[in-house]
């Protein structure tokens, strides 16, 4: 692995993000923006599929499913009309990375979405954003306008004879949408639920058409990849995990923020990024990757943070949120308040996530309130049990993800707040930070 901070290669993605005016087509273009859409151009879809499949490049929303195997399977004799979806509701707690990038460099996601749908024989390109971020929203429209005015979107792209529309939508706010099914269903005006897999998108998305739903870091880096060529793109990060990542490192660290360094960082070599611990306080606990991926501790420091490391450690790398949490901080509390977030954001299409979270709300914030007995812990892991793996898509078993590992690593304070009602005391919470 290339460490961070002493590798000649990153930054990639961010390296634009100082850069006055970052975000304007001048300031895209005078960097070398759009130079990979016209190597790109004079390339057939399938060598560029085949290309990043050779890069390793995995989907940079969660899951990490190589992007280059989700392209490849896109029909490559269009019947029905081709979807690219570019999945950009980012709204997994402690996750700010794709609208930064989006504010910062908006020409590298819409270069990307033409390669892209160049490879997948698409002539459409939707950019779903979430609804808050009108900012956002309203910046990247003026980076699509002006991409299409300077001939790198609309008809006959830079004389090419590919058309491709790009749509900006805005979503409403429901972290659900962000589950790529259901931004499908959004997306056609519907209420926004998690469909049926299979069929994958790629069989039937959009429309019940051919349709690939990518992350936007995904996407922004597909330009590096057409001009860097796969060998140097495996140059960073890990065998299984290469590229350049953004870890979004946010709580208890000097200077929050997004910092970019190869997968496979750790959290020691990200908190040198960050400046260390605020106030020297000592770690407790963190997150790898949002909430919906299990908590590390201390013990963790050294765990490669791509996605073989995150899971060998018994958790996820999920969207690289870093959350670093100080001793001031209650483990009970803490998974109360993300558990309260799943309860309220449940689209309740399942009866295991619909009604799990809300027990799993209902016994924590007893618990917290003082009001919890022993018996309390065996009810919510039992509850979790009922709803990790029985649930329709992948928020019900993230809902469970904090509950259990915090039970895990710190059933001690999960006990004390019991003891203390047996005992009839101030509830144990352990800090200030309630
Ligand atoms: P998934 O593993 O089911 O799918 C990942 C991608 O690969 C999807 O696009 C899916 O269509 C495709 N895929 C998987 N198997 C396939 C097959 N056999 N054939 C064709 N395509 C296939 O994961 P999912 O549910 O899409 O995402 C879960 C992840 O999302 C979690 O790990 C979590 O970290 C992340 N997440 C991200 C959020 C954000 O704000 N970025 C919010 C919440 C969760
Ligand atoms: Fe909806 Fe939760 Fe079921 Fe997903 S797991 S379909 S969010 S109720």
């Amino acid at each position: 692995m290339t460490e961070p901070g002493t590798s000649p290669l990153t930054p990639v993605l961010t390296e634009r993000w100082t850069e006055p005016e970052s975000w304007t087509l001048d300031s895209y273009e005078r960097g070398g923006g759009y130079t990979a859409l016209r190597k790109a151009l004079t390339a057939e879809p399938g060598q560029l599929v085949e290309l990043v499949k050779a890069a390793g490049l995995r989907g940079r929303g969660g899951a990490g499913f190589p992007a280059g195997v989700k392209w490849g399977f896109m029909p490559t004799e269009p019947v029905k009309p081709h979807y690219l979806v570019i999945n950009a509701d980012e709204g997994e707690p402690g996750t700010c990375k794709d609208i930064p990038l989006m504010m910062a460099d908006p020409h590298a996601l819409i270069e990307g979405c033409v390669i892209a749908a160049r490879a997948m024989r698409a002539n459409h390109c939707m950019i779903y954003v979430r609804g808050e971020a009108l900012h956002c929203i309203r910046r990247l429209s003026r980076a699509v306008r002006e991409a299409r005015e300077a001939g790198y979107v609309g008809r006959d792209v830079l004389g090419s004879g590919f058309d491709l529309e790009i749509v900006v939508h805005a979503g409403a706010g429901a972290y659900i949408c962000g589950e790529e099914t259901a931004l499908l269903d959004s997306l056609e005006g519907k209420r926004g639920q998690p469909r049926l897999k299979p069929p994958f998108p790629a069989a039937a998305g959009l429309y019940a058409c051919p349709t690939t739903v990518n992350n936007v870091e995904t996407i922004a880096t597909v330009p590096h990849v057409v001009n860097g060529g796969s060998d140097w793109f495996r140059r960073m990060g890990t065998e299984k995990s290469p590229g350049p990542k953004i870890y979004s490192v946010s709580g208890h660290v000097a200077n929050p923020g997004q910092y970019e360094a190869p997968l496979g960082t750790t959290l020691r070599q990200l908190l040198e990024l960050a400046g260390g611990m605020k106030d020297g306080i000592p770690l407790k606990f963190w997150t790898p990757g949002g909430s919906s991926t299990p908590l590390l501790t201390a013990e963790h420091l050294d765990v490669p943070l791509d996605f073989e490391g995150a899971a060998e450690a018994g958790s996820m790398l999920g969207t690289t949120a870093v959350m670093v949490f100080n001793e001031t901080i209650s483990v009970p509390w803490a998974v109360m308040k993300w558990t309260q977030f799943y309860e309220h954001e449940s689209c309740g299409k399942c009866t295991p996530c619909r009604e799990g979270t809300f027990w799993m709300a209902q016994v924590l914030e007893r618990m917290v309130d003082g009001r919890g007995t022993e018996e309390d812990i065996d009810t919510l892991l039992d509850v979790c049990d009922n709803v990790f793996g029985r649930s329709f898509c992948a928020l019900g078993d993230g809902a469970v993800s904090p509950i259990t590992s915090g039970i895990k690593y710190f059933r001690d304070e999960f006990l004390a707040l019991c003891e203390s009602n047996r005992t009839n005391t101030e509830p144990a919470l352990v800090g200030a930070a309630r």
